[in-house]
């Protein structure tokens, strides 16, 4: 118990918790969540508190926030080649960004963790047949048959040793020599290579091999920085249950902290003030994203972010806004205004993936110019209030999907059926993410 806030990290029970599923066996949850709490933390205190500092830094403009990954991941693409692809995309993009930026881009996946999705429904209408929800694979399988959309709470398990052993993977590509300025091309996907947007990454990737034969003859070429990478991992804090499992307190200051991941977001549906999640979240030190959509109420955001950073401390939060093309000009401002003459020191992120979802045919999708676009309006809001666009927040995939509409390859809606591999929302491939990196290294330029 945190006694000078009144928190601990079950105080959460006593308020309203949405989107939690109901399981089915009471006593198996409670044996699985009871096993999770004393296995060990998936990352550690000070790993988290450097992250904040990183962002803290963001916040001041010194550094940029790339945060992406799959909307959902599922157990079963918990492969080598699966991580080892997002990964790659990812350290791609950060270097494009970072070259243009000069500045340090922090590399923060949606990966390791991001099991759980709200849904906005809890049935859904497959073939004629009405199901429960898909709601992650660490409550149910989307596989469309009534008994694989019960939840169960061996999954909790699953998820558990499964982002371990993905982390494993990350932590061995990023710190065993995979993520050094000397593979610069090897990151360069095979399929990425024969097209323009790799084209364009390989003249990069040609600049930096001077820079690095430079560094190299003048000595400094076994230096850390050059060699490894810190990536950090995020999630959206759904499942509080899980989430207070891997709950733990740092033995050096006495501070809580949820070792599920490095950082964790809010989601749009449940940042209720007075709701469990921002209750339970309110209490441990990770940095906090919070996502805002275009429903909120200004009132109620300045209230949330005075609970969730009551000292106002440098990069405990992140606001992740996703309202859409469409809206994003007509309500950026307003916010930003509004949090801005409280004085709260946040990070401004925009994503602008959820906000940009329409249905074509029988997919869900979305189209990279209007992805495009609510950056474009994301940096133009900034800009003209002074403030600064610290980061970004996309759905991708390294690999080759069709499950946006859009970029350079052309992928139309006759396309989507080809490759859509997505049980959730619609990400980026390779391709479209490294489009999108090349269009946003414009907007830092300038
Ligand atoms: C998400 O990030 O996958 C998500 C569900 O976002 P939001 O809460 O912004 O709708
Ligand atoms: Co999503």
């Amino acid at each position: 118990m945190n006694q000078e806030l009144g928190w601990s990290k079950k105080s959460w029970v006593q308020k309203q918790a949405l989107q939690q599923p109901e399981w089915p066996d009471q006593v198996a949850y409670q044996k699985v969540i009871d096993e999770i709490d004393v296995r060990p933390p998936l990352v550690f205190a000070g790993e988290i508190r450097r992250l904040k500092s990183e962002l803290a830094l963001a916040q001041e403009g010194k550094a940029f926030l790339l945060q992406g990954g799959d909307c959902a991941e599922e157990f079963s693409r918990c492969t080598a080649p699966d991580i080892r692809e997002t990964l790659k995309v990812i350290l791609q993009m950060a270097l494009i960004l970072t070259y243009a930026g000069e500045k340090p881009v922090i590399k923060v996946g949606r990966i390791a963790g991001q099991y759980a999705k709200p849904r906005s429904k809890p049935t859904e209408e497959i073939g004629g047949v009405e199901l429960p929800s898909y709601r992650g694979d660490i409550i149910n399988s989307p596989e469309p048959v009534l008994a694989a959309r019960i939840p169960d709470a061996n999954r909790l398990l699953t998820a558990y040793y499964t982002s371990a052993s993905t982390l494993n993977l990350l932590r061995a590509y990023t710190k065993g020599g995979f993520a050094s300025l000397e593979r610069v091309h090897a990151w360069n996907a095979d399929f990425v290579k024969s097209s323009r947007e790799g084209e364009i990454y390989e003249q990069l990737a040609k600049e930096i091999d001077k820079a690095m034969s430079l560094i190299r003859n003048i000595g400094l070429g076994q230096h850390k920085e050059l060699n490894e990478v810190n990536f950090y991992t995020s999630h959206e804090a759904l499942l509080l249950g899980y989430e207070s499992a891997l709950t733990r307190q740092d033995s050096l200051t006495g501070d809580w902290f949820d070792c599920s991941a490095h950082m964790l977001w809010i989601g749009d549906r449940t940042r209720q003030v007075d709701g469990a999640h921002v209750e339970f979240l309110r209490g441990v030190n990770n940095p906090i994203g919070i996502k805002i959509g275009p429903g909120h109420d200004l009132s109620e955001i300045k209230k949330l972010i005075s609970r969730i950073n009551p000292k106002n401390e440098p990069g405990r939060m992140t606001l992740i806004t996703r309202f859409g093309a469409n809206k994003i000009l007509d309500q950026l401002p307003t916010l930003i205004k509004g949090v801005e003459e409280e004085g709260f020191k946040v990070l401004w992120s925009c994503d602008p993936m959820h906000g940009n979802t329409y249905t074509s045919g029988r997919f869900k999708t979305r189209n990279v110019e209007d992805i495009f676009a609510e950056i474009g309006g994301f940096f133009a809001c900034h800009q003209a209030l002074g403030t600064i666009p610290g980061g970004i927040h996309f759905e991708l995939t390294g690999e080759a999907v069709t499950e946006c509409i859009g970029g350079t390859e052309g992928i139309a809606a006759e396309h989507l059926e080809q490759n859509y591999a997505t049980s959730c929302d619609p990400r980026l491939n390779g391709k479209q993410s490294l489009d999108l990196a090349f269009m946003i290294a414009d907007l830092l330029k300038r």
